[in-house]
């Protein structure tokens, strides 16, 4: 239903309709953003912060289909470079909520994380008031592991965090 693929200039519409509202951003580490905001954030996924010690790889989550289709989300892997764990997050526009978009991304992130990446551990968080997320986590084998306070993410604070089996 749904592919992941690179960013690209020309995304930026679809980009900012995104993460200029804020019943998508409210619950993301993601603040309200203003067109120059999302522009920033698209410069810098299509850049993938190569000298930052953090790695933020974004992607757009497409329909499958030709011609292509706008994107409909978007979604990432976070983590230290050269560390064997990192972080998951997703949204999606909230026409395609309840479709199965996100778990299905999820997955495709799960695959891109554990196969071209190499990664051995990829986890997230989420906010309670945000069922739906945990609800996607719990779909895609994700298992709740506390608050994530208890992890080394100090930021996300509250958050509920969830881990892949190991
Ligand atoms: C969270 C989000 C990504 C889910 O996207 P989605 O494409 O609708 O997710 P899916 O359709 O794959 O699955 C959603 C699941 O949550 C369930 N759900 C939705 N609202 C729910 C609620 N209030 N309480 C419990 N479950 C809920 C759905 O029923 C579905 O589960 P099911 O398949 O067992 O019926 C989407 O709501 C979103 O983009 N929100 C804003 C950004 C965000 O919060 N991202 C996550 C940050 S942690």
């Amino acid at each position: 239903m749904v592919i992941l693929r690179n960013l690209e200039p020309a995304d930026i519409e679809a980009v900012h309709a995104l993460t200029s509202r804020m019943d998508v951003v409210r619950h993301m580490l993601l603040p309200l953003c203003s067109r120059e905001d999302s522009e920033k954030f698209l410069r810098d996924s299509l850049l993938e912060s190569p000298s930052d010690p953090w790695r933020s790889i974004v992607r757009a989550i497409a329909p499958i289909g030709s011609p292509p289709a706008p994107l409909v989300g978007l979604c990432g892997v976070a983590n230290l470079r050269g560390a064997e764990e990192g972080e998951i997050w997703y949204l999606v526009e909230p026409e395609s909520w309840g479709k199965g978009v996100a778990t299905e991304a999820a997955k495709h992130l799960l695959d891109f994380g554990f196969g071209q990446l190499g990664l051995h551990r990829m986890w997230a968080t989420c906010v309670p008031e945000n069922p739906a997320s945990a609800r996607v986590l719990e779909k895609v084998g994700y298992e709740r592991k506390g608050s994530s306070s208890e992890t080394s993410r100090s930021t996300a604070c509250g958050r509920a965090a969830f881990c892949t089996p190991c």
